[in-house]
């Protein structure tokens, strides 16, 4: 068995869930690497269907212990609340477990992100304000509090309320809104941390216990590539790092430790928050899209941004990731459309771009030069076989291969668990 790192390939909500799901059966460790809450991992099974936003997709399975891991930032109460849910559907999650170095959001976290969206008044980045920025600036800057911290009230406290000073002159002096305060935050936070205490430990040794085992260990991305904050289209992405390089650093391995990088891609894009995406249809086909797939945000209910797939921003993806597979999402999505078109590079001025621009600016005035390939007709979203999907369907996910330069290991036809078609084999 082996190490795979599972990233989103686009501007997220690939439907990184449901292959995780499915790839967990057979599973030792599932370890969530990246991100926070702003990730709504969408998961439909026999147990029910869930939108996790912090446990780890593999949650459902027996053998199976799932770690929020130290690259991840937690929301106690968002995380609570999930547990609960799970609980209440039947799954156990006596195997879970936080890492002692994940950082806290904290309640000014949460405020923070949503003044500075305001203040950027037009300028939004339509960030999902649960604190994302604000958290992962504060663990630069060394700010933070980690899990950890809850285990000790006296370090706890100390930490809070150094940070407290700070965040309450930035709350009223910059924002002339009213301070917060640290009693109340550190009552709200020791009452967290009761209810989380046997789930907070040292996780990187079990990771690497099963990794050093051969046992099969899934890392677990959040967001997109081009949501990330040094590939993805700055200052419109994410804060923290959603790239397969992210996984050794969000866990524990070092980079020669994956034996494959599987990225998710559907088989169009979308997009959620504001930012250039030079495939978007702002017409009845994307609104088809939208509707056919429910595009909507699993953690904010916004609509998505849909358009066709982008192959200068995939093949820009699968480089940055160094990925080895591909799993192909909703490509039931097409069925019955006529004809699909890919986006193989992009017109700026004069100039035919083939490469991904690290410039916002010209990624805006970026027109996308299509190619169209013939649609199918028939529902496949029934279909179990790579051979009984018909001649048009393959022969778009050919072509994605090669304008993409990385072979499609696997593809969803549905939402279930079931409907997913193996097309090479993932595990050596
Ligand atoms: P999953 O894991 C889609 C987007 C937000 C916004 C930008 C910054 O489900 O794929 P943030 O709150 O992170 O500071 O917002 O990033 N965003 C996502 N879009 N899927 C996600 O996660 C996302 N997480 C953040 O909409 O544009
Ligand atoms: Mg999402």
């Amino acid at each position: 068995m082996s190490v795979i790192a599972i990233v989103g390939g686009q501007w997220g909500d690939e439907g990184k869930g449901k292959v995780i799901d499915l790839l967990a059966e057979k599973a030792r460790v599932v370890a969530r690497f990246s991100g926070g809450d702003n990730a709504g991992h969408t998961v439909i099974n026999p147990y029910g269907e869930f939108r996790l936003h912090l446990v780890p997709s593999g949650i459902f399975y027996p053998q199976v212990t799932c770690i929020i891991s130290n690259g991840v930032v937690i929301n106690p109460a968002v995380l609570l609340e999930e547990i609960d849910d799970l609980h209440n559907h039947g799954v156990d999650t006596s195997r879970l477990f936080i890492s002692a170095r994940a950082h806290l959001i904290m309640p000014y976290h949460t405020i923070l992100d949503g003044l500075e969206e305001d203040r950027r008044n037009k300028g939004a980045l339509g960030t999902t304000r649960r604190g994302i920025g604000p958290v992962f600036a504060d663990k630069v800057a060394r700010l933070g509090i980690r899990a950890g911290d809850l285990l000790d009230r006296d370090i706890f406290w100390g930490r809070l309320s150094a940070a407290l000073e700070f965040k309450n002159i930035i709350l009223t002096k910059v924002y002339q809104v009213s301070p917060l305060s640290a009693e109340e935050i550190y009552g709200q936070y020791c009452h967290y941390g009761e209810q989380l205490a046997p789930f907070i430990r040292e996780t990187s040794s079990i990771i690497r216990e099963a990794a050093t085992k051969g046992e099969l260990v899934l890392l677990e991305g959040a967001q997109g590539a081009l949501l990330d904050p040094d590939f993805g289209t700055y200052p419109y992405v994410t804060s923290s790092s959603t790239l397969a390089g992210a996984s050794c650093i969000g866990t524990c391995l070092g980079p020669r430790e994956s034996d494959r990088v599987v990225g998710i891609f559907k088989a169009y894009n979308t997009r959620v928050g504001a930012g250039p995406m030079p495939t978007e249809l702002k017409d009845e086909i994307g609104d088809l899209i939208r509707e056919k797939a429910r595009e909507y945000g699993a953690t904010t209910g916004r609509p998505r941004r849909c358009g066709w797939f982008d192959a200068v921003a995939g093949r820009f993806s699968v480089q940055i990731n160094g990925l080895s597979d591909i799993a192909l999402t909703h490509l039931d999505i097409y069925d019955g459309f006529s004809s699909i078109k890919i986006c193989t590079a992009y017109k700026f001025n004069d100039e035919v771009l083939t490469s991904f621009p690290s410039d916002i600016a010209i990624l805006e005035k970026c027109q996308p030069i299509y190619e169209e390939l013939d649609g199918w007709q028939e529902s496949i979203s029934g279909i179990r076989n790579f051979d009984k999907l018909p001649a048009a369907a393959r022969n778009y996910m050919s072509r994605l291969e090669d304008l993409l330069s990385c072979p499609i290991s696997l593809v969803s036809i549905g939402p279930d668990r079931r409907q997913i078609i193996s097309v090479k084999e993932l595990f050596s």
